[in-house]
Parts: C-alpha cells; sequence; structure tokens
C-alpha cells in the first residue's frame, strides 16, 4: 500500500471513498458503516443518559511511512487545516526517509495508596518480602493477558509525603501488551488490595491506574530534508520557534497544543481515551520541573532539519470503544496496525509531523490562510450560500481578506442578481 494519493484532497466526497476502495482499504460493507456511523443503540450501551449523538469530521491523512511501512492515518477533529498539514509534513518526512519510530514496552502504573501504618519502614519491608506472592495473586486476576506474555512485572514501594502524613504507595508495574490498560491493571490493583492490608494492618484507600505514563512511551524521528522544506530559512523558522518554546512556558504549552492535535485525532479515531493520553504527555512535558516542549529540533550535517519526539502513548486495540465503536473499528483497519505498539509509533509521528507543520507555518505565511478558506465556506453557509455558490462567496471573501457574514451576505446577494 502506497500512501501517497496524490490529489487526494481535491476530490469529491465519494471519489475518495472510492479510491480507498479501490486501494483495498475499505469494502463495501465498511464504506455503509461509514455512512450509518454510530447508532443510538450502540451508544446506550457505551454510557449513561443518552440523549442522542455527536458527529465529528473523520479525514485520513496521507503520505506517512513509519518504519518503512506506509500508513494512511484516521484523524478525528473539528479543525480545519490539521489534516491537510498532517499530510503535508509527512510528505516532507517521507523525503528524508520517513519517520522511525520505536515504542517501550507497554507498562502501566497501578497505585495502592495505603494509610495508617505504625511504621512506614517495616510496612515497606513486609510489602517487598512478598513481592512473589503479590504479583501471583494479581496475575491470577487477569490469565488471558498472562497468556498473551504480559502480566505483571514488578511491585515498587514508595514513601510519599502527604499533608495527612507519610503514605506508602505500591506500585503495580504491568505489562499490558495491546491494551490500553485500565481495566487490567485497575482490577488487578483492587484484588490486591485486601492482601496488602492484612500483611500490613494498615488502611487502603486509592486502588487505580495512573495516567502518569512514563514507563510507556512512543519516540518517534524524522529528518525533514531543507529543500523539501522550502530552504534555509524555513529551517532557521522552525529552529527559532523551538527554541521559544524551549525557553518559554507561553509558546511551550501552544507548541505542545500543536503537537496534540495530531496525536488526540488519531486517538480519537481509533476509539482511545484522549483523556489518558493528554494528561500523559501534559505531565510528561513537565517532568523535568517545568514544562518543555514534547518535541526538539536540530540540524544535521548536512543542514537538513532533524525532528524526535517523546509521548507517553497509553492506547490499545483490545476492549473498550476500540472494538465497541464501528468508526473506531474501522479507523483502526484503514490504519492496518496490529500492535498497541504499532499504534503508539504511528501516534508519536502524527504528534512529530503536526508540530513541523505548525512550526513551518509559524514560521512563513502564518496559519491564518490555511484556516481561512475553510472558515470561509462556513460563514459562507452561514450566510445561506448553497451549492456552487459556497464556494464562490468564500473564494471572493479571502481574496479580499474580508471573511465576516455581512460581507458574506452582501456577495450572494451580488453574485444573485448578476
Ligand atoms: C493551532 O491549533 C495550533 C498552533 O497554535 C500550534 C502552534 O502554535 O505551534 C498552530
Amino acid at each position: 500500500m502506497d500512501s501517497r494519493i496524490s490529489g487526494f484532497y481535491k476530490l469529491p466526497l465519494g471519489e475518495r471513498l472510492k479510491v480507498l476502495k479501490n486501494m483495498g482499504v475499505l469494502s463495501d460493507l465498511d464504506l455503509r458503516t461509514l455512512e450509518e456511523g454510530l447508532s443510538v443503540d450502540q451508544a446506550e450501551k457505551m454510557i449513561e443518559n443518552v440523549a442522542g449523538l455527536f458527529q465529528l469530521p473523520l479525514g485520513v491523512a496521507t503520505n506517512y511511512q513509519v518504519n518503512g511501512r506506509d500508513y494512511l492515518v484516521p484523524m478525528v477533529t473539528e479543525e480545519a487545516s490539521v489534516v491537510a498539514a498532517s499530510s503535508n509534513a509527512a510528505k516532507i518526512a517521507r523525503a528524508g526517509g520517513g519517520f522511525k519510530a520505536v515504542c517501550s514496552d507497554p507498562i502501566m502504573v497501578g497505585q495502592i495508596q495505603l494509610t495508617g501504618l505504625t511504621s512506614i519502614s517495616r510496612a515497606k519491608k513486609t510489602l517487598l518480602d512478598s513481592k512473589e506472592e503479590l504479583i501471583e495473586h494479581a496475575n491470577n486476576q487477569d490469565p488471558v493477558l498472562v497468556r498473551h506474555g504480559g502480566g505483571v512485572r514488578d511491585i515498587e514501594v514508595r514513601e510519599v509525603d502527604t499533608l495527612r502524613g507519610t503514605m506508602l504507595v505500591l506500585h503495580l508495574l504491568v505489562d499490558v501488551r495491546d491494551a490500553m490498560g485500565a481495566n487490567a491493571v485497575n482490577t488487578m490493583a483492587e484484588s490486591i488490595a485486601p492482601k496488602v492490608e492484612e500483611k500490613t494492618k494498615g488502611k487502603v484507600y486509592l486502588r487505580i491506574i495512573s495516567n502518569y505514563a512514563v514507563k510507556r512511551t512512543a519516540k518517534s524521528k524524522a529528518v525533514f530534508p531543507k529543500d523539501a522544506l522550502g530552504g534555509e530559512a524555513v529551517v532557521e523558522g522552525i529552529l527559532n520557534a523551538w527554541a521559544l518554546s524551549q525557553a518559554d512556558v507561553y509558546r511551550a504549552v501552544t507548541h505542545n497544543k500543536g503537537v496534540m492535535n495530531g496525536v488526540s485525532a488519531v486517538v480519537c479515531a481509533t476509539g482511545n481515551d484522549t483523556r489518558a493520553v493528554e494528561a500523559g504527555c501534559h505531565s510528561f512535558a513537565s517532568r523535568s520541573g517545568e514544562y518543555k516542549p514534547l518535541t526538539a529540533y536540530y540540524q544535521n550535517d548536512e543542514g537538513d532539519l532533524v525532528g524526535e519526539i517523546e509521548i507517553p502513548c497509553p492506547v490499545g486495540l483490545v476492549g473498550g470503544a476500540t472494538r465497541s465503536h464501528p468508526i473506531a473499528r474501522l479507523a483502526v483497519k484503514i490504519l492496518g496496525v496490529k500492535s498497541a505498539n504499532q499504534l503508539g509509533e504511528v501516534i508519536a509521528s502524527v504528534g512529530l509531523a503536526q508540530n513541523l507543520a505548525a512550526l513551518k507555518a509559524l514560521g512563513s505565511e502564518g496559519i491564518q490562510r490555511g484556516h481561512m478558506s475553510l472558515h470561509a465556506k462556513n460563514i459562507a453557509i452561514q450566510a445561506g450560500a448553497e451549492g456552487a455558490l459556497i464556494d464562490q462567496v468564500a473564494k471572493i471573501m479571502v481574496l479580499d481578506k474580508k471573511v465576516r457574514e455581512d460581507y458574506a451576505r452582501e456577495i450572494l446577494a451580488r453574485l444573485k442578481r448578476d
């Protein structure tokens, strides 16, 4: 499969779907599923008090190559320009050999909070001495995970000073394989809590996964050739933008927001937990004690730009909405990933691409021109334009640099009169 589909963005929707079908990415049944989307009945099984459905656009980014394999990347977002920018940056990275990505083992941490201890050091020793027994008990809760090569890898016991005294926090380090892991980890944490209490005579309160997923990260790296970027000045602009994000938290947060435009769009499309990934990424950005950019850039000996990213990536392919939401299932099919780690490698690459695209645009023409043409179409519709008039009204507003509803009405009246 070649993810370079020339002129994909210019095609009408029906033609675009035909291309995906002819490429063997989507079947006739998939096309029907796309049209039908999630049903209210399915939604009723996902959350409580369902009142309806909330739809968002699903786009497909092109040109991605990660570890030598091509990917079409499904992205769910309400923001104009994100999918186009992503595809564009992926094309530039491709000219430099594509993204090289790698994930750590999928280790998630479950926390068990232990209070009311008469001797912190004795309780800590007791727990560490019982490590094997606690691990075995936890693993017995999820034989399927263990059969797939996952399970508890280790136990750590931390002393944490709090406003209510020193507490012990037991960490279960669980290899969750292809799951996001919250269910497996929470079940294990809850199951060993009575044993932890019994052994230490303390009182357990919290038994829950930590979203500070620093033991489960995805890294990606790409060379963006200076010629494909548009020359030395563009490289300079990106390096300067990155330097500011290193030095200034106001900029770093926006810089990382741009990374998350890509990351969250793929996390959402694949039915994963956007809040878990976002909480993980932003806290990871602060791990030094200061909030920093999630990406880094430098020039190589040839003067090309090298970009790198590392982010926590607690995403899965089994369980949850990834399996139960028909469009999420389809998104995973479009992506063609076979493991959670492979998904993490693509997501990290998309985060890097999205950031590169934003910095490239910000250092040159700015982002408003790209944003404006889609925005103008929305304004034209709001002003009452229909059919071919939408594009005509939008085009005139962008050319005249007056993207406003009153002006759209004026143009519309003129076009109709003529
Ligand atoms: C807009 O959604 C994202 C950007 O602000 C990111 C950035 O400034 O790097 C363009």
